[in-house]
């Protein structure tokens, strides 16, 4: 009998087009988050050609259950599934694009949907070496709050699984096609957001003695929030404070009524979150008044941060090695900035999420994550259906 790395390895090659027809189909055909009702209706019909279970525990996305014979973990693999709300670029080198306006994979889960959808059929096809069961799931909305991930948690329906282990991927641009990265302890940022506007008192550009110009307090704040990760954080602790937008005023010589902003606030921890709310707080109320105006502040909480459990990413290291080329993992010394709502499983499961390079100057795949010419080299798909494969089926003691 061949090793199971090498039968694996064997069954994603033969899986390889079903996988590139499966996101060019899923790619032409982009749903924006939680309305991705045709979208759960292909995944959910290819998992049952394959005799696997289907459950829906939420209104879109759907979860693929095979029990093995024999007793072992219950171990769960996560894709997203949904679209952006964004058009997307051309290249003459791409024979496949959205066939919807307005809507468009520019973030690859159209690509994470197809891969999951290969390791179903791997792992079909080696259904006999399955211990415990598998759930495959393909989750709904990552990229909108509250997140998908967040309510398929709280729904119940993985505890009433008996999860054992979660292992989640994003393909990333930043590797080359088929490396895998991984990191324990913090990966992924937590993702906050703010919303802010600053009132004073509109009037005359020409005199600007009788109103409060809400535009100079604006940039007040702006400078000001410069100060709090330099000055309110521990210098070994990733923070930031973006502000993504700021708008105000309609005209050359009117001094308006009221400026807004909007940004994100990144953090690894509610406690460095809080901090920079409160800090935010008190710069808004201090420059404010000082001025004699007035403001109204929004913090909305998004996802927590990634952080991956030790002995799930030791598991992962373990069945990244089995089925990868020497050379070709990568251990991150430090975690990213960006989000992901993989976060709340992690809250409930032991848990490790990965990167799988998709970067190639073949494919025109170098874009950025939610880039419009963001793309991604299919060949990633033999290695990272395999990788999925083999953290079910070889991580047997
Ligand atoms: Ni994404």
């Amino acid at each position: 009998m061949k090793k199971i790395e090498e039968r694996i390895r064997e069954r994603a090659s033969a899986h390889y087009d079903y996988m590139v027809q499966t996101r060019r189909y899923l790619h032409k055909n982009p749903e924006v988050s939680f309305k991705e009702f045709e979208t759960t209706e292909y995944i959910a019909h290819e998992l049952k050609k394959l005799n696997i279970r289907v459950e829906r525990p939420l209104e879109t996305g759907c979860v693929g259950i095979i029990e093995g014979d024999k007793p072992g973990p219950v171990i769960a693999l996560r894709a997203d599934i949904d679209a952006l709300a964004m058009d997307e670029e051309g290249d003459a080198k791409r024979e496949f694009f959205s066939d919807r306006p307005g809507v468009a994979h520019c973030c690859g889960h159209d690509a994470h949907s197809a891969n999951l959808l290969g390791t179903a059929n791997i792992l079909n096809d080696l259904r006999d070496e399955i211990r415990g069961k598998v759930l495959l799931i393909f989750q709904p909305a990552e990229e909108k709050l509250p997140g998908g991930g967040r309510l398929l948690t709280e729904s119940g329906f993985l505890h009433d699984q008996g999860v054992d282990e979660i292992y989640g991927m994003h393909m990333n641009p930043v590797y080359e096609t088929g490396q895998v990265a991984l990191k324990a302890g913090p990966l992924m940022a937590r993702p906050d957001e703010f919303e802010i506007e600053i009132t004073g008192k509109g009037g005359h550009a020409a005199a600007p003695h009788q109103t409060v110009d809400p535009v100079v307090i604006l940039a007040n704040v702006i400078s000001q929030f410069q100060t709090i990760v330099s000055r309110s954080i521990d210098p070994a602790e990733p923070a930031v404070v973006t502000i993504g937008k700021v708008w105000a005023g309609s005209a050359h010589n009117v001094i308006p009524a009221k400026a807004n902003m909007i940004g994100t606030v990144r953090t690894f921890s509610k406690e460095t979150a809080d901090v920079i709310k409160g800090r935010m707080d008190q710069i808004l109320k201090g420059v404010t008044e000082g001025a004699g105006g007035s403001y109204k502040f929004e913090f909305n909480e998004g996802y927590p941060a990634v952080i991956n459990d030790e002995a799930c990413t030791a598991k992962l290291r373990k069945a990244a090695d089995g089925v990868l080329e020497k050379n070709e993992m990568i251990e991150l010394d430090k975690p990213i900035m960006a989000g992901e709502d993989f976060a709340f499983y992690q809250q409930e499961f032991p848990g490790a999420f990965f990167f799988l390079g998709i970067a190639s100057d073949e494919a025109d795949s170098r874009w950025n994550w939610h880039h419009p010419k963001y793309n991604i080299d299919e060949k990633a798909f033999l290695i990272g259906s395999a990788l999925m494969a083999q953290l079910v089926l070889g991580n047997h003691d």
